[in-house]
Protein backbone atom coordinates (compact mmCIF):
# COMPACT_ATOMS: atom_id res chain seq x y z
CA UNK A 1 0.00 0.00 0.00
CA UNK A 2 1.09 3.62 -0.83
CA UNK A 3 2.76 5.17 2.53
CA UNK A 4 0.33 7.87 2.63
CA UNK A 5 -2.85 5.81 2.00
CA UNK A 6 -1.45 4.05 5.02
CA UNK A 7 -1.65 6.84 7.02
CA UNK A 8 -4.65 7.79 5.92
CA UNK A 9 -6.54 5.09 6.52
CA UNK A 10 -4.93 3.75 9.76
CA UNK A 11 -6.70 4.55 13.36
CA UNK A 12 -6.05 4.00 16.67
CA UNK A 13 -8.42 0.82 17.65
CA UNK A 14 -9.48 0.17 21.27
CA UNK A 15 -11.85 -3.06 21.05
CA UNK A 16 -9.67 -6.45 20.29
CA UNK A 17 -10.63 -10.07 20.01
CA UNK A 18 -8.13 -12.32 21.89
CA UNK A 19 -6.55 -13.89 18.93
CA UNK A 20 -2.71 -13.47 19.41
CA UNK A 21 -0.45 -11.48 17.40
CA UNK A 22 2.02 -14.04 16.15
CA UNK A 23 5.92 -13.58 17.04
CA UNK A 24 7.22 -13.57 13.47
CA UNK A 25 4.24 -10.16 13.59
CA UNK A 26 5.80 -8.77 16.69
CA UNK A 27 9.73 -9.10 15.77
CA UNK A 28 9.01 -6.86 12.31
CA UNK A 29 6.63 -4.26 14.39
CA UNK A 30 9.44 -3.98 17.20
CA UNK A 31 12.25 -3.98 14.00
CA UNK A 32 10.20 -0.72 12.44
CA UNK A 33 10.42 0.88 15.84
CA UNK A 34 14.49 0.40 16.19
CA UNK A 35 14.26 2.40 11.99
CA UNK A 36 12.83 5.40 13.59
CA UNK A 37 14.23 8.51 13.38
CA UNK A 38 16.29 9.32 16.65
CA UNK A 39 17.53 12.44 18.21
CA UNK A 40 21.74 12.60 17.55
CA UNK A 41 21.62 9.35 15.95
CA UNK A 42 22.08 7.74 19.21
CA UNK A 43 19.21 4.83 19.06
CA UNK A 44 19.20 4.92 23.00
CA UNK A 45 15.23 4.06 23.39
CA UNK A 46 15.17 0.52 24.24
CA UNK A 47 11.50 -1.33 23.01
CA UNK A 48 10.23 -4.69 24.76
CA UNK A 49 7.52 -6.75 23.29
CA UNK A 50 5.16 -8.58 25.51
CA UNK A 51 2.89 -11.10 24.21
CA UNK A 52 1.62 -12.56 27.52
CA UNK A 53 -1.94 -11.96 27.32
CA UNK A 54 -2.13 -12.30 30.82
CA UNK A 55 0.60 -9.88 31.57
CA UNK A 56 -0.75 -7.49 29.14
CA UNK A 57 -4.14 -7.01 31.16
CA UNK A 58 -2.16 -6.84 34.21
CA UNK A 59 0.09 -4.07 32.82
CA UNK A 60 -2.72 -2.20 31.39
CA UNK A 61 -4.98 -2.29 35.05
CA UNK A 62 -1.52 -1.05 36.33
CA UNK A 63 -1.53 1.62 33.17
CA UNK A 64 -4.83 2.85 34.69
CA UNK A 65 -4.40 2.87 38.46
CA UNK A 66 -2.91 6.37 38.20
CA UNK A 67 -4.94 7.68 36.08
CA UNK A 68 -6.78 10.90 37.27
CA UNK A 69 -9.56 11.63 35.85
CA UNK A 70 -9.52 14.63 37.89
CA UNK A 71 -6.87 16.45 35.39
CA UNK A 72 -9.18 15.44 32.49
CA UNK A 73 -10.33 18.89 30.65
CA UNK A 74 -13.60 16.92 29.35
CA UNK A 75 -12.23 15.87 25.68
CA UNK A 76 -13.55 13.29 23.68
CA UNK A 77 -12.11 10.85 22.17
CA UNK A 78 -13.93 8.17 19.46
CA UNK A 79 -17.29 7.54 19.59
CA UNK A 80 -16.65 4.05 17.32
CA UNK A 81 -13.85 3.22 19.47
CA UNK A 82 -14.42 5.02 23.25
CA UNK A 83 -11.23 5.50 24.99
CA UNK A 84 -10.81 5.35 28.85
CA UNK A 85 -11.45 9.17 28.98
CA UNK A 86 -15.02 8.23 27.14
CA UNK A 87 -15.64 5.31 28.90
CA UNK A 88 -14.89 5.05 32.49
CA UNK A 89 -16.35 1.01 32.70
CA UNK A 90 -12.64 0.00 30.80
CA UNK A 91 -10.90 -1.56 33.10
CA UNK A 92 -7.35 -1.98 31.07
CA UNK A 93 -5.44 0.86 29.57
CA UNK A 94 -4.59 -1.71 26.88
CA UNK A 95 -8.18 -2.76 26.07
CA UNK A 96 -7.62 -6.20 26.23
CA UNK A 97 -4.86 -6.17 23.20
CA UNK A 98 -2.98 -9.48 23.34
CA UNK A 99 0.42 -7.76 22.61
CA UNK A 100 2.02 -4.61 23.68
CA UNK A 101 5.26 -3.19 22.89
CA UNK A 102 7.03 -0.78 25.77
CA UNK A 103 8.99 1.80 24.71
CA UNK A 104 11.82 2.84 27.54
CA UNK A 105 14.17 6.09 27.20
CA UNK A 106 16.95 7.06 28.97
CA UNK A 107 15.62 9.11 31.93
CA UNK A 108 17.84 12.11 31.61
CA UNK A 109 17.94 12.50 27.67
CA UNK A 110 16.97 15.78 26.74
CA UNK A 111 15.12 14.06 23.64
CA UNK A 112 13.49 10.86 25.67
CA UNK A 113 10.04 11.40 25.01
CA UNK A 114 9.81 12.50 21.49
CA UNK A 115 12.40 9.47 20.86
CA UNK A 116 10.27 7.55 21.86
CA UNK A 117 6.73 8.44 20.51
CA UNK A 118 8.46 7.99 17.21
CA UNK A 119 9.51 4.45 17.39
CA UNK A 120 5.53 4.15 18.60
CA UNK A 121 4.90 6.33 15.09
CA UNK A 122 7.09 3.62 13.05
CA UNK A 123 5.74 0.52 14.83
CA UNK A 124 1.72 1.55 14.02
CA UNK A 125 2.25 2.15 10.08
CA UNK A 126 4.26 -1.79 9.99
CA UNK A 127 1.13 -2.90 12.30
CA UNK A 128 -1.01 -1.37 10.09
CA UNK A 129 0.83 -2.86 7.07
CA UNK A 130 0.85 -6.42 8.61
CA UNK A 131 -3.03 -6.09 9.09
CA UNK A 132 -2.04 -5.48 13.04
CA UNK A 133 -4.00 -3.13 15.08
CA UNK A 134 -2.67 -0.99 17.20
CA UNK A 135 -3.10 2.03 19.68
CA UNK A 136 -0.60 4.44 21.49
CA UNK A 137 -1.16 4.53 25.36
CA UNK A 138 0.54 7.03 27.24
CA UNK A 139 0.94 7.40 31.38
CA UNK A 140 4.34 4.87 30.61
CA UNK A 141 5.94 6.96 33.24
CA UNK A 142 3.50 6.43 36.44
CA UNK A 143 2.81 2.55 35.09
CA UNK A 144 6.07 1.52 36.50
CA UNK A 145 6.48 3.88 39.19
CA UNK A 146 5.93 1.26 41.62
CA UNK A 147 7.97 -1.50 43.52
CA UNK A 148 5.76 -3.83 41.03
CA UNK A 149 6.70 -1.61 37.54
CA UNK A 150 10.35 -1.67 38.89
CA UNK A 151 10.42 -5.42 39.25
CA UNK A 152 9.20 -6.24 35.75
CA UNK A 153 11.58 -3.73 34.11
CA UNK A 154 14.68 -5.96 35.96
CA UNK A 155 13.27 -8.91 35.08
CA UNK A 156 13.77 -7.66 31.58
CA UNK A 157 16.81 -6.25 32.29
CA UNK A 158 16.35 -2.71 31.22
CA UNK A 159 18.89 -0.57 32.32
CA UNK A 160 18.32 1.44 35.50
CA UNK A 161 18.97 4.63 34.25
CA UNK A 162 16.03 4.13 31.57
CA UNK A 163 12.00 5.07 31.59
CA UNK A 164 8.86 3.66 30.26
CA UNK A 165 7.97 6.82 27.87
CA UNK A 166 4.99 5.26 25.84
CA UNK A 167 3.38 2.30 24.55
CA UNK A 168 1.67 0.81 21.75
CA UNK A 169 -0.78 -1.98 21.80
CA UNK A 170 -1.81 -4.27 19.77
CA UNK A 171 -3.67 -6.80 18.37
CA UNK A 172 -7.18 -7.56 15.94
CA UNK A 173 -9.57 -5.52 15.45
CA UNK A 174 -12.96 -6.81 17.23
CA UNK A 175 -15.79 -4.93 15.03
CA UNK A 176 -15.45 -3.26 11.85
CA UNK A 177 -12.54 -0.94 11.71
CA UNK A 178 -13.26 2.64 11.87
CA UNK A 179 -13.27 5.01 8.55
CA UNK A 180 -10.90 7.82 8.12
CA UNK A 181 -11.34 10.64 9.96
CA UNK A 182 -11.66 14.19 8.34
CA UNK A 183 -8.79 16.13 8.84
CA UNK A 184 -9.27 19.85 10.56
CA UNK A 185 -8.80 22.63 7.48
CA UNK A 186 -5.49 25.21 7.89
CA UNK A 187 -3.29 22.83 9.19
CA UNK A 188 -0.33 22.81 6.60
CA UNK A 189 0.70 25.57 4.60
CA UNK A 190 3.40 26.05 2.06
CA UNK A 191 5.69 29.38 1.67
CA UNK A 192 7.35 29.80 -1.35
C1 LIG B 1 1.15 11.24 22.35
C2 LIG B 1 -0.06 10.34 22.24
C3 LIG B 1 -0.60 9.79 23.37
C4 LIG B 1 -1.73 8.97 23.28
N1 LIG B 1 -2.21 8.38 24.41
C5 LIG B 1 -3.30 7.59 24.32
C6 LIG B 1 -3.79 6.93 25.48
O1 LIG B 1 -3.23 7.03 26.57
N2 LIG B 1 -4.89 6.15 25.34
C7 LIG B 1 -5.52 6.01 24.15
O2 LIG B 1 -6.51 5.30 24.08
N3 LIG B 1 -5.07 6.60 23.01
C8 LIG B 1 -3.96 7.38 23.09
N4 LIG B 1 -3.47 7.96 21.94
C9 LIG B 1 -4.15 7.73 20.65
C10 LIG B 1 -4.96 8.96 20.25
O3 LIG B 1 -6.09 9.07 21.06
C11 LIG B 1 -5.34 8.84 18.77
O4 LIG B 1 -4.19 8.81 17.97
C12 LIG B 1 -6.24 10.01 18.35
O5 LIG B 1 -7.49 9.96 19.00
C13 LIG B 1 -6.47 10.05 16.83
O6 LIG B 1 -7.11 8.88 16.41
P1 LIG B 1 -6.49 7.97 15.24
O7 LIG B 1 -5.14 7.49 15.72
O8 LIG B 1 -7.47 6.87 15.05
O9 LIG B 1 -6.36 8.84 14.03
C14 LIG B 1 -2.33 8.75 22.01
C15 LIG B 1 -1.75 9.29 20.86
C16 LIG B 1 -0.62 10.05 20.97
C17 LIG B 1 0.01 10.60 19.71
Amino acid sequence: MELLEALRARRSIRKYRREPVPREALEKILEAGSWAANAGGGQRSMIVGVRDAALVERLGRMNLARFDRGRLLGSHVSCEQPSVIDDPSIASGFYGAPALCVVFAQRDFLYGIPDAFCCAQAMLMEAFDLGVSSCIVSRAEETFDSAEGAALMAAWSVPENYIARCFVALGYCDGPYPPPKPRREGRTKIIE
